[in-house]
């Protein structure tokens, strides 16, 4: 694809602009591991988008006299200029694509709805509600934007700054990466599954066990670099095609044994990658493990389709339709919190995506 069509040729105004947009977290069914330079995936990712684990950003655009883009951040409230040199760098990657930015000065205003420290990643979220206010601003600059193109260019611009970002502008299921079974697919954004989704996936339940908070020994940055030289690196990118092809028709029917056999075997195909790289590491803790278990035995049980998956780090996902909340509640309450820190959880289900407040 040419990238060419993202360059804006709008004109800056000669008055400020303020927007305060929200974008959530969203958590990974086939994963994305493994990038080439500008940050496209070497397979296919789709995820639902989560609901209220969400980043929310004020974007205040000053107009300025000099044509040299300046900016200020806050997080809570307080000013971080550590976070400068990430911020810096990602806009100096994204300029060339929002021209109109170098007459502005920009106060950018951030808070998390989850918990400081949680263990969450949050550059997703952070990352798409700062793209959707950029966009919010080229909008204003060229009104005759349409919606999709709009959504389609924050998703490009949030991807930019952190690749999974790029599913957290739309739900609730995300899609991202070329594949022949999505015409209008794209490495360079992500795209809504729109058609045939069975109602049970549109208010499917995410309970996310908050099983570490500290932070990570290896990032992700340093993963997906991990996976240039990986032995088993074009056998894992081979293995999330099949389940993708795998998990569309499933995604129709709404065959939740498929479902969870799939989602849990790319949870563990991706943990698998990072315990064969070079040099070898392990992000799950006993307690990861111990869930895992525990989800197992509850299903096997119960018969109730309670499954996990995992990001990049010891936190478990607990997927499960909305008609299943009281009895996995429940499990968690009695049982599963104990395996948290400070018996922490948060309770999440799927959502649309980004919006302007
Ligand atoms: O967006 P990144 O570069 O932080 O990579 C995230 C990768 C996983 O969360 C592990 C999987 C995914 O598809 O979200």
């Amino acid at each position: 694809m040419d990238d060419s069509r993202f360059i804006s040729s709008a004109e800056a105004l000669p008055t400020p602009f303020t927007t305060i947009c929200e974008a959530p977290s969203n958590i990974a069914l086939i994963k994305y591991w493994g990038k080439s330079a500008p940050q496209l995936p070497k397979n296919t990712s789709l995820s639902f988008t989560l609901d209220s684990s969400i980043t929310r950003t004020a974007l205040n655009f000053t107009p300025q006299k000099s044509t040299s883009f300046s900016f200020e951040f806050y997080f809570e409230g307080v000013l971080k200029p550590e976070f400068n040199p990430k911020l810096e760098a990602y806009f100096n990657q994204i300029r060339a694509y929002i021209p109109w930015i170098e007459n502005y000065h920009l106060l950018i205003k951030s808070q998390n709805s989850f918990p400081h420290s949680s263990g969450i990643a949050s550059s997703a979220s952070a990352m798409a509600a700062l793209s959707v206010g950029l966009m919010e601003m080229e909008r204003k600059l060229t009104p005759s934007l349409s919606e999709t193109a709009c959504s389609e260019k924050a998703s490009f611009l949030a991807r930019l700054g952190s690749g999974s970002a790029a599913r957290s502008i739309e739900g609730p299921l995300m899609l991202w990466g070329k594949t022949e079974y999505l015409k209008k697919s794209s490495d360079y954004y992500a795209i809504p599954l729109k058609a045939d989704i069975n109602p049970v996936f549109t208010t499917y339940q995410d309970t996310i066990l908050l099983v570490d908070k500290g932070s990570k020994p290896v990032s992700s940055t340093q993963g997906h670099q991990l996976m240039h030289k990986h032995p088993y690196a074009a056998q894992r990118f081979k293995q999330a095609k099949n389940h993708l092809k795998e998990l569309m028709p499933i995604l129709k029917s709404g065959d939740l044994a498929g479902f969870m056999q799939i989602v849990e075997s790319e949870a563990l195909s991706l943990h698998a990658m990072m315990m064969t790289s070079k040099p070898y590491y392990l992000l799950m803790k006993p307690n990861t493990l111990a869930v895992i278990e525990k989800v197992w035995n509850f299903r096997k049980e119960t018969r109730i389709p309670l499954c996990f998956t995992l990001d990049a780090g010891a936190n478990i996902h607990l997927l499960y339709p909305l008609a299943d909340k009281k009895a996995v509640l429940e499990l968690v309450e009695s049982d599963l919190k104990n395996y948290c820190n400070q018996g922490d959880y948060l309770i999440d289900q799927v959502g649309r995506g980004a919006k302007k407040v």
